[in-house]
């Protein structure tokens, strides 16, 4: 036992803390941890890594309290502490993303031999530790020499996706089987062109549309690639998912709009081969004959990343015509003011199974707050117990009701970069103190290990 260790701190037996139903799981069921690579890795300039639109949003003074990723969980240095932990937890399985601009700087080009090792290493030793990596492709560091180039609004943007697709493929295949294209590719979209602070005037939403397409496109091309170079390879994307609920009854049609956005952008086509019918018009402009044949290339799972429903009212001053909204007065927030509704998360998904037929891997959930270390060192996170236990429930009610859920990640090993809030919300079940960089498992450390213990206790159980 660590000094500071919740565990040894806790005041005994209570029934709040009791593990979660697991009961309507499958025997084979995964249980994993997530995390992504500007998010944790530091080492943003070393080794000849080069710059991503997240260093450059760092070095403009927009994240909270003029934060930047520059040294972040310094992962790159403490990744075998890391992978301890997750050895400790007992998870199966490890989320986590390759970072573009380390292993090829300028987005193209010659690769960077360091930036390569690395993954190397981090591999070897995950798989060394009995876990089985899955690698996303992209989880929002774009090159910042591509987007000086426009990024994901020009059509090169797909050539460029599936050339560093095939280097990832070739040089980590061998080893790992589990790819995800992107993460949440309409929240990267909707946010990079459409709200906060950009630009919502025509020409922003143009950008967006075209920005959409062309990550359907590079999705499509990574998968080609990924399956010719990987023949034994089990391929998803990662989305987003969460209820749009109008403000008020005279809001529905904004939310149903922004359910197009915002949850059916990317899954539509790459699974239906159509866009949601709202949006269609809209991306219409930008395609060529075949584009839906080339996005909808067949899939193995779906990830979802679910957190809580979003509300939204019509907004006549805002380009998409729609924008965030009054939320009900008794709904239940996280400390960070972040819905928690378990049955939006059961209810999201059965529509999820329902709509797209696909095995689904939870790759994402977890809570943010402000957790602080307790006069004894220890991080008790009580909440975070409740908000896991409540939603680990939801999901099993989902798969008892006939939903495929194959696995749960939780979102995140470590507290870490919350990107424009920077290291002011904790999601982590380790407390980072980031002065000393020292770890300190949670008391939600603990219990989600409990959990994984008694899930894989089971009879049956691989
Ligand atoms: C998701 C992101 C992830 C993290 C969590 C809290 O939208 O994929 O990187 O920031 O939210």
């Amino acid at each position: 036992m660590l000094p500071g260790d919740a565990r040894g701190n806790s005041a005994g037996p209570d029934p709040n803390l009791a593990l979660a139903p697991i009961s309507g799981l499958r025997r084979d069921f995964i249980w994993g941890v997530s995390t992504s690579s500007f998010q944790i890795e530091g080492a943003t300039r070393e080794d000849g890594r080069g710059a991503s639109v997240w260093d450059t949003r760092g070095q403009k003074g927009l994240i909270a309290n003029h934060d930047t990723g520059d040294v972040a969980c310094d992962h790159y240095h403490r990744y075998r502490e890391d992978i301890a932990l997750m050895q400790r937890l007992g998870v199966q399985a490890y989320r986590f993303s390759v970072a573009w601009p380390r292993i090829l700087p300028l987005g193209r080009g010659t690769p960077n031999e360091p930036g390569l090792a690395f993954y190397d290493r981090l591999i070897d030793a995950i798989l060394a530790a009995g876990i089985e990596p899955w690698l996303c492709l992209y989880h929002w560091d774009l090159p910042q020499a591509l987007d000086d180039l426009g990024g994901w609004t020009t059509r090169d943007s797909v050539g460029w996706f599936a050339d560093y697709s095939a280097l990832v493929a070739s040089r980590y295949g061998d080893r790992v089987k589990r790819f995800a294209t992107f993460n949440e590719p309409s929240i990267f979209t909707l946010f990079g062109h459409g709200f906060g602070d950009a630009q919502q005037d025509a020409s922003g939403l143009d950008d967006m549309h075209r920005a959409i397409h062309h990550v359907n496109l590079a999705h499509g091309a990574a998968v080609d690639v990924l399956r010719a170079r990987v023949p034994d390879s089990s391929i998803g994307c990662v989305h987003n998912f969460q209820p749009c609920r109008p403000s008020t009854p005279a809001d529905a049609p904004a939310a149903a709009l922004c359910d197009a956005y915002w949850n059916r952008a990317y899954p539509d086509p790459q699974s239906r081969g159509l866009y949601p019918p709202l949006l269609h018009e809209r991306i219409e402009p930008h395609m060529q004959p075949g584009d839906l044949d080339r996005i909808k290339r067949p899939l193995d799972w779906f990830g979802l990343n679910h957190y809580g429903p979003a509300y939204f009212k019509a907004d006549p001053n805002a380009g998409f015509g729609f924008g965030f909204g009054e939320r009900p007065a008794d709904l239940a927030l996280t400390p960070i003011g972040w819905a928690m509704d378990p049955k939006a998360f059961r209810d999201t998904l059965l529509t999820v199974g329902r709509d797209y037929g696909l095995p689904i891997y939870v790759t994402e959930n977890g809570m943010g707050g402000h957790d602080k270390p307790d006069e004894t060192g220890a991080v008790i996170d009580n909440e975070r117990i409740a908000y896991l236990r409540a939603y680990i429930g939801a999901m099993n009610e989902a798969a008892a009701a006939g939903t495929d859920i194959r696995g749960y990640f939780v979102w995140s090993l470590l507290d870490n970069f919350e990107w424009d809030s920077g290291y002011s919300v904790r999601f982590g079940l380790t407390y980072i103190d980031y002065a000393t960089q020292r770890r300190i498992p949670k008391s939600s450390f603990h219990w989600y290990g409990d959990l994984i213990k008694a899930a894989r206790r089971q009879p049956g159980h691989d």
